[in-house]
């Protein structure tokens, strides 16, 4: 079967394209302390593509570049980027991601994981730059700032991200699943 239709199948979203996205929404912003960090985590991310998962619905041959990323968990030089789930009440056992998109990378839309056990929450590391854009359900989010921390139902929202500025964009991902 379709993975996109797997996804969907496995949802709760109302998909109703009138309804108000009440879950999706900025609950803090945090002091912004991991500027110098970020320099030295661009040169040791890799880039992830679709092309191992031969998906169908995205159609684009040779597979398109999602975005790079780092796992930053336990990894030392990174003091104040590991400090934000511990700030944000996550317990041990979360997995930290830098996740950077250049320009023109896109995730086209997925639902993440049916595990209901599965906890995540994204953190804008940098100011919005016009042409950066993240979707969740019927929320089109843009004009963030460093430090926002985004929270969305991580089981049933379709969503989507691009970068189409000029700029490198970078947010952190912070996953948990307590078994
Ligand atoms: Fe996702």
């Amino acid at each position: 079967m379709d993975r996109w239709i797997k996804l969907c199948n496995q949802s709760n979203y109302h998909w109703n394209p009138n309804e108000d996205e009440n879950d999706v929404f900025i609950s803090q912003n945090l002091p912004v302390t991991w500027m110098k960090e970020l320099d030295k985590i661009y040169p040791l991310q890799t880039t992830v593509s679709t092309e191992h998962l031969k998906d169908p619905e995205y159609y684009v041959k040779g597979g398109i570049q999602l975005y790079k990323e780092l796992n930053i968990t336990n990894i030392e030089g990174f003091p104040n980027l590991n400090l934000i789930g511990k700030l944000l009440g996550f317990e041990k056992g979360y997995v930290t991601n830098v996740q950077t998109q250049l320009t023109g990378m896109a995730v086209p839309i997925h639902i993440d994981s049916s595990d209901r056990k599965l906890k995540r929450v994204i953190v804008m590391l940098q100011d919005w730059y016009w042409g950066q854009i993240l979707q969740f359900g019927n929320k089109i989010i843009h004009n963030w700032k460093a430090g926002d921390v985004l929270q969305f139902p991580v089981n049933d929202i379709p969503h989507s991200t691009a970068n189409l500025s000029p700029y490198s964009r970078t947010i952190l991902k912070i996953t948990s699943r307590p078994y």
